[in-house]
């Protein structure tokens, strides 16, 4: 685990995915949307310009998509993605791929998906942020969680959480698609970001707990064999 500021922490990880880049310049990245990986995408960004790391051969994931949003619709993942991070740096359009939020067969989409993974040999290097109720992707808590890319209802908690994003809540989708928690721990190495206060009792409880539980998916991590935790000070109360 890692403590540090927010820049450090978004610096940090920018370097371990352009570590891994040098030793696999066609690695598949896993990527997460949200405020937590900012940082990290503008620090990529400013490797790709001023360092000039070349990001000509990766090949990206992404961890979600809300259901009913297209490419263009500017709260889609996609949109952010692409405004983010992909416009700004040298990655192949063929090379990105994220569920498609207006799929006519969703069942297929979700096969399609986890397929396209297998397909690419697989993610060497995932990155997720963590919900503040310690959901993984869209992996919300609940009985039981899905292996594959699945569907899944959003949870009150999320959809109030996401709003911000938002004109208002009930522009908020309720429905998502999601790399399921198995192809999430596939990933060859794992790195969980957390920042700001309102995740410190989540990190707090997952840091803590001695048992898995799918109440908090973001549990399920802690039996990866190569996860490393990026805490900024404040996501930090123990
Ligand atoms: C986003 C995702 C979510 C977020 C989580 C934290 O693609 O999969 O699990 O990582 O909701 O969101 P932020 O970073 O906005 O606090």
């Amino acid at each position: 685990m890692v403590k540090g500021s927010y820049e450090l922490a978004s610096k940090l990880v920018a370097d371990m995915i352009r570590d891994e880049l040098e030793k696999k310049p066609n690695m598949i990245l896993g990527l997460a949307t949200g405020s937590t990986p900012l940082g990290v995408y503008k620090e990529l960004i400013r490797l790709h310009k001023e360092e000039g790391v070349d990001f000509s051969n990766i090949t990206t994931f992404n961890l979600d998509e809300y259901v009913g949003l297209g490419k263009d619709h500017p709260q889609s993942y996609y949109y952010y993605m692409r405004n983010i991070l992909f416009n700004h740096i040298n990655i192949r359009e063929e090379n990105i791929f994220i569920q498609d939020g207006k799929a006519e067969d969703f069942n297929r989409e979700c096969e399609r998906y986890d397929e396209l993974i297998k397909e690419k040999g697989g993610i060497d290097l995932q990155i997720l942020g963590i919900g503040e109720n310690g959901h993984i992707a869209f992996n919300e808590p609940a009985d039981k969680l899905s292996v594959g890319t699945c569907i899944v209802q959003l949870t009150d908690s999320t959809i109030n959480v996401n709003s911000r994003f938002f004109d208002s809540i009930e522009e908020v989708p309720k429905t998502a698609i999601t790399m399921g928690i198995g192809s999430i721990m596939q990933a060859k190495k794992i790195i969980l970001m957390a920042d700001g206060e309102k995740k410190a009792d989540i990190m707090k409880k997952l840091l803590e707990s001695k048992y898995i539980s799918t109440d908090i998916p973001a549990s399920l991590l802690l039996l990866h064999q190569d996860l490393t935790i990026v805490l900024t000070r404040s996501a930090y109360k123990l």
